[in-house]
């Protein structure tokens, strides 16, 4: 069997770009979390969870952690470790962003932009609202 130049660069390139892909698409970027957090979060401590949709880091001990308040009583933690390479992630006013390569994430910690990559780790939060506080597990 025969081919032309033009289908033989067409195959090639299509075999790369396969190949490419592929590579960007595993690694490191699988959204795996710790499995030793355990932290007890006093809410009333952080003013930025006193409305929703507000977002505060509660935890710079061992794994960064990330309070979303995702409801009037409901409340998300996420890691603030970069699901790409491993960077401690920012907050802005509606989600997070990575220093490193620019990726970006919602408050619900799926990816939005820029380095592409899985979404942030989440944990279980339990709630106490007699005592103000929530528990962050892994
Ligand atoms: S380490 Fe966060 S985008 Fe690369």
């Amino acid at each position: 069997m025969s081919c032309s130049r033009r289908e033989f660069l067409s195959a090639t390139t299509v075999a790369a770009v396969s190949t490419f892909l592929a590579a960007c698409s595993s690694g490191s970027d699988a959204a795996t979390g710790p499995s030793n957090v355990n932290v007890t979060v006093t809410l009333a401590n952080f003013a930025a969870l006193n409305v929703v949709g507000g977002i505060a880091q509660v935890s710079s001990t061992g794994t960064p952690v990330a309070v979303v308040r995702s409801g009037a009583s409901s409340y998300r933690a996420f890691s603030m470790v970069c699901p790409h390479q491993g960077t401690t992630i920012g907050i802005t006013t509606s989600g997070f962003r990575c220093p490193n390569h620019g990726a970006t994430f919602n408050a619900n910690g799926a990816w939005t932009g820029g380095e592409r990559t899985s979404g942030l780790f989440e944990f279980t939060v339990t709630s106490n609202t007699t005592a103000g506080t929530i528990t962050i597990t892994s």
